[in-house]
C-alpha cells in the first residue's frame, strides 16, 4: 500500500510545468530524470522504459543550459553506462523556439531540453512484415518515447523540478539543427527546470 500512496501521490504531481527559475537543475538530479527514460536497468540489458522486441530505436540527445557541473552545450545519454558524453554541436539561442509551431517560449527558457530521436529506420524495417501499411515501427517508437516521457516525467515530479513534454514542433528543421543521420528522426522534446515557485531567489 505504501507503494501505491506514493504512485498516487507522484500521480498527482505529474503536472506539466512551463515556469522556470534561472537556477541551473542539479546534475545527479539530471542523471536521474535520464535513467528513468532510458537507462540500463540495473540486472539486465534491458532499459528503464519498455520497447518492443526490445529493440531499444531510441537515443536522448540533452541540450544543458543550466545544469550544476555541467558544461552548456549538446550532450549524447548512454543508456549503459548512465552518463552523457558531449558532443561538438551546438544550437543557437532561438533555435528551439524558432521549430516551435506555437511559440513555446519555455523552449528557450528550460535549463535543460531533452530531444528524443529515434532509429526510424531500423525500426520500421524491423516490424516491416508484421502489418501491412508498413508504420508499425513508427507506431512503436512513438510509443516508446510517450513511455519515456512518462517515466522522466515522474521522476522531474519526485525531485520538485519542472518539466513539460513539446511535441508541437518542426521534426525536419530541428533534426537539421542536430545534424542527424539520415535514418534517425526527432520526435518529441521534454524541458526541464527548476519551477519559479520553489526557487527561493524568486520570492521576495
Ligand atoms: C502528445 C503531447 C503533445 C504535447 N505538446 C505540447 C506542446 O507542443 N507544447 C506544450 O506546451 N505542451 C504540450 N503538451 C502538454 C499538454 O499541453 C499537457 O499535458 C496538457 O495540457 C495536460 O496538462 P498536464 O500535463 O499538466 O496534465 C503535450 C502533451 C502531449 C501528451
Amino acid at each position: 500500500m505504501e507503494l501505491q500512496r506514493t504512485l498516487e501521490t507522484l500521480l498527482l504531481r505529474r503536472q506539466s510545468g512551463r515556469r522556470y527559475s534561472s537556477a541551473a537543475v542539479p546534475a545527479d538530479a539530471l542523471m536521474r530524470v535520464l535513467h528513468a527514460g532510458q537507462g540500463q536497468r540495473a540486472g539486465d540489458e534491458k532499459r528503464m522504459a519498455p520497447s518492443a522486441h526490445a529493440l531499444y530505436p531510441l537515443k536522448l540527445f540533452v541540450l544543458v543550459r543550466r545544469a550544476s557541473d555541467l558544461e552548456p552545450g549538446v550532450y549524447e545519454f548512454e543508456p549503459r553506462q548512465g552518463e552523457l558524453r558531449r558532443s561538438d554541436l551546438n544550437i543557437a539561442a532561438g533555435a528551439l523556439l524558432s521549430v516551435s509551431l506555437a511559440g513555446d517560449e519555455w523552449l528557450e527558457q528550460a535549463a535543460v531540453v531533452v530531444v528524443i530521436t529515434a532509429d526510424i529506420r531500423r525500426a520500421l524495417e524491423h516490424f516491416r512484415d508484421q502489418q501491412a501499411d508498413g508504420m508499425r515501427g513508427k507506431r512503436y517508437v512513438d510509443f516508446e518515447a510517450g513511455a519515456t516521457v512518462q517515466n522522466m516525467a515522474l521522476s522531474v515530479a519526485a525531485q520538485g523540478l519542472g518539466g513539460v513534454v513539446v511535441m508541437g514542433i518542426d521534426e525536419q528543421q530541428l533534426k537539421r539543427y542536430l545534424a542527424l543521420e539520415s535514418h534517425m528522426e526527432v520526435v518529441t522534446l521534454y524541458c526541464i527546470g527548476v519551477p519559479v515557485e520553489s526557487h527561493a531567489a524568486d520570492t521576495p
